[in-house]
């Protein structure tokens, strides 16, 4: 966490003071009935809010690197390089089903990662540690995020334009959200990775419409807690028949992976041994038969696809949209 805390203190400087962000603006105009979730609001922190008419940037850190759109300036990263390409447990992605397990998934086998449904209850009990999958990601406003490429054909291009060292760490994260993000999405399902809050808000609401839209993400009580045993003290299924899920990707600005899915979310209810409370979001994929077998799930549940449900809590960074009916 170290090296991203003069990044925070930045960023909260600028949250306290800067107007709303086009990504806050878009959203209020779409779904002014949508309370945003956690995930977006923290995401709001670190907008960078581009001056489009005079064409200056705004909000831009010292020696940031520029992103030059037609009318458009503003500056991602903070001291000549994006800082936030996250490097972490969740790196290899579990929740994307398409993937065979990872070694480095399964090495802490204490960590509750997947669960079945049955487990699900008040007064059930499970070790969870919740972490956030990207730190402090920039937000681009849209115009922005349009101007640059988002393709692995264009990534020299990209890392280019951006300041990143082509052999860097951040490049291979960068090339893994780029190629996840080009896979086909698996039967029945549609997929597009979003670049920007305002594309992942159009993604969302051409599903499932823009009434009675419901955005949740995992909410920790506070920050840099512990693995530590949870007791579920609530549960509620969320009353909609389709879900869009949206993944937070690890990228140089704040990228989303988001699908349609038949999985059934719920909110729940949490209380950590240290008393730190958490609202969290859990899907139970009721569909697993497209699934890759060697898939994580089905190795610390010991199930096989298409079987039982599956269940996993949502990381702080995701967001599950749904429609109350
Ligand atoms: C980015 O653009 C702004 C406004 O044009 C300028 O003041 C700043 O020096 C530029 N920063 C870099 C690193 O090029
Ligand atoms: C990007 O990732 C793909 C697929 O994992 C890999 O085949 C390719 O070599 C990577 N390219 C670079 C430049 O790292
Ligand atoms: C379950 O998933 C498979 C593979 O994605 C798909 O072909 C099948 O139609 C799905 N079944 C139902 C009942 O949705």
């Amino acid at each position: 966490m170290g090296p991203f805390l003069p990044l925070l203190l930045f960023a909260l400087a600028l949250g306290a003071s800067h107007a709303s962000s086009p990504a806050e603006d878009y959203w209020h105009k779409v779904l002014p009935n949508t309370p945003m979730p956690s995930a977006v609001t923290d995401l709001l922190l670190h907008a960078v809010v581009a001056d489009e008419k005079s064409g200056t940037a705004a909000n831009v850190g010292k020696g940031g690197v520029n992103v030059t759109g037609k009318d458009t300036s503003v500056s991602v990263g903070y001291h000549g390089r994006p800082v936030n390409v996250n490097v972490n447990p969740y790196y290899s992605g579990p929740f994307l089903y398409n993937y065979a397990a990872t070694k480095s998934q399964i090495q802490d086998p204490s960590v509750t990662l997947f669960f079945l449904e049955e487990d699900l209850h008040p007064g059930a009990k499970m070790t969870l540690h919740f972490i956030r999958t990207t730190i402090g990601a920039t937000l681009l406003p849209r115009r922005a995020a349009d101007s640059i490429p988002f393709s692995s054909a264009k990534l020299p291009a990209i890392l280019s334009r951006l300041s990143i060292a082509p052999n860097s760490i951040e490049a291979k994260v960068m090339n893994k959200t780029l190629h996840e993000c080009e896979e086909p999405a698996i039967d029945g399902e549609t997929k597009y990775c979003a670049t920007s809050v305002e594309s992942m808000v159009d993604f969302s609401t051409s599903s499932l419409g823009t009434r009675n839209v419901r955005a949740l993400s995992t909410a920790v009580g506070r920050e840099g807690t512990p693995k530590q045993v949870y007791a579920i003290s609530d549960v509620q299924e969320l009353p909609s028949s389709k879900l869009v899920v949206c993944h937070g990707e690890n990228y140089a600005y704040a990228v989303f992976y988001c699908h349609t899915t038949s999985a059934v979310a719920y909110k729940v209810s949490l209380v950590g041994k240290d008393g730190t409370k958490v609202e969290a979001v859990a899907t139970c994929h009721t569909n697993t038969t497209g699934f890759n077998p060697e898939h994580v799930a089905f190795k610390v549940l010991d199930v096989k696809p298409g079987t039982v449900p599956v269940c996993h809590f949502l990381p702080q960074n995701d967001i599950v949209w749904s429609r109350n009916k």
